[in-house]
């Protein structure tokens, strides 16, 4: 398997209850490495552009919104098959069906408050990454 690299976002509904540290301390236990990360809050035209994927769901206008209540924590993370490692890290996009130990289990509140977002595939890995961080940004 190769190194890769992933986009990972902590959500307004986790960094408002003060777990960026907590689930930091997830992603270095499972042995990927945070190579950048920066806290911001998105415009709501950002969360559009971010998201345009889902433009045409049901849940695109409300995931815009809360995407944008609130400050998140935009990180790229490192390390052996990342994108895949990360997925299993933070568990099914609903809590309710994630593992138990996995982030969006054990801090997620619903599927649209459900604590942190991450690539679905290397080819988005690169283009997310490239949304929030330029190459001197990331460091290894
Ligand atoms: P994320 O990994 O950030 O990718 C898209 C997000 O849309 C997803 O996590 C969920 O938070 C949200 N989402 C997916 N399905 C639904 C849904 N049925 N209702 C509300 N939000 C959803």
């Amino acid at each position: 398997m190769a190194i890769q690299r992933t986009l990972s976002i902590i959500k307004p509904d986790a960094t408002e209850r003060n777990l960026t540290g907590s689930i930091n301390a997830r992603f270095e236990q499972a042995g990927l490495r945070i190579i950048a990360q920066k806290r911001l809050h998105l415009t709501r035209a950002q969360a559009e552009k971010f998201y345009e994927v889902h433009k045409d769901k049901a849940f695109y206008d409300s995931l815009c919104e809360y995407m944008s209540s609130g400050p998140v924590v935009a990180q790229v993370l490192c390390g052996e098959d990342a994108v895949a490692q990360n997925r299993k890290i933070m568990g099914a996009t609903n809590p309710a069906n994630a593992e138990i130990g996995t982030i969006r289990r054990d801090f997620g509140q619903s599927i649209e408050h459900n604590a942190v977002h991450g690539s679905d595939s290397p080819e988005n890995a690169q283009i997310e990454i490239s949304f929030f961080f330029s190459q001197l940004e990331i460091v290894e």
